[in-house]
């Protein structure tokens, strides 16, 4: 029988902007593996009938994106653990007999990213500070919980929503402990902590700068944001100045999408100079 075509894609409502299938396309192309990974602009109405409709058309699955990653679980047949505590998936996977299972790999892609960044970085190394309370912060305070980080200092600008995804986590099993401070003490939070994590869209390309002095930052903090567009956001170009090693978004974004490649390929990619440049050459 002939190798069979590989098929994956991206739904979400927009998705035109998602650089998935790039990432993807070049990897086929790398590992001489005949298929396509597409984009599929689904509307939220139709999430269902889109989902059910993968195995038929012969898809080995897809990823999720904005509006889709919660409302997909109520389709799937199976939800990994991780994607079931965090509430979210990112990542579906068509089985055998066209089953459907839901996974999460964005904790990964966080955590892989702050590893390829400083490779001796250790969730242990003390608190971490979280700023925003979305569907980011979510797998980025879980994947540093399961990692062994002590306590996460959780800060939203809506003191409630923070206070919604503690309590949600801490539900879930997550093991350390998670704090949440009212936004006004997003300074003093930073008083000997390890790590300092922005998941708020501040700093984004048309958005305002995240306003925050580093002052109580130890100099040892390893320093994250989110946000790709653009690659150094107002908040690491402060931290590096201050000479801390920072870490901007486009490792996380390569980084979910490896796994869910090997899920479907079978085949773990790597993130090679061609991929990263033909990545940095769209933003
Ligand atoms: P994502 O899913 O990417 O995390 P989101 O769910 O829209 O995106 O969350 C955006 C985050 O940025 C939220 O934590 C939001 O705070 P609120 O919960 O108070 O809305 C935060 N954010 C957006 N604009 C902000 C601003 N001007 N000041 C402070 N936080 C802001």
């Amino acid at each position: 029988m002939a190798q069979p075509f590989g098929l994956a894609g991206v739904m979400g409502w927009p998705v035109s902007h998602s650089r998935s299938p790039l990432m993807h396309n070049l990897w086929l192309k790398q590992h001489g593996i005949a298929g396509v990974y597409v984009p599929l602009p689904v509307q939220p109405e139709r999430l269902g009938e889109a989902l059910r409709g993968l195995p038929a058309l012969g898809f080995a699955g897809c990823n999720l994106t904005i509006p889709h990653k919660v409302a997909a679980m109520a389709y799937m047949d199976e939800i990994d653990p991780l994607a079931r505590r965090m509430g979210a998936m990112n990542l579906v996977v068509v089985g055998p007999e066209g089953r459907l299972t839901g996974f999460n790999t964005d904790g990964f892609g966080f955590w892989q990213s702050l590893v390829d960044a400083q490779p001796q970085f250790r969730a242990e190394a003390g608190p971490v500070v979280v700023l925003g309370a979305g569907g980011a912060a979510r797998a980025v305070v879980l994947s540093l919980l399961e990692r062994g980080a002590p306590s996460v200092r959780l800060l939203n600008r809506t003191e409630e929503k923070a206070q919604q995804l503690a309590s949600e986590l801490s539900g879930a099993g997550a093991h350390g402990v998670i704090d949440v401070l009212p936004w006004t003490q997003r300074e003093s939070a930073l008083e000997g902590c390890a790590l300092l994590v922005n998941t708020t869209s501040l700093g984004m390309q048309d958005q305002p700068g995240l306003a925050l002095r580093l002052d109580d930052l130890p100099r040892t903090a390893l320093v994250c944001d989110v946000i790709y567009v653009p690659l150094e956001t107002p908040l690491l170009k402060q931290a590096r100045e201050r000479g801390h090693v920072t870490v901007n978004g486009l490792g996380m974004l390569m980084n979910q999408a490896r796994p869910a490649f090997q899920a479907w390929f079978g085949v773990m990619p790597e993130i090679t100079p061609e991929l990263k440049q033909a990545m940095l050459a769209t933003l």
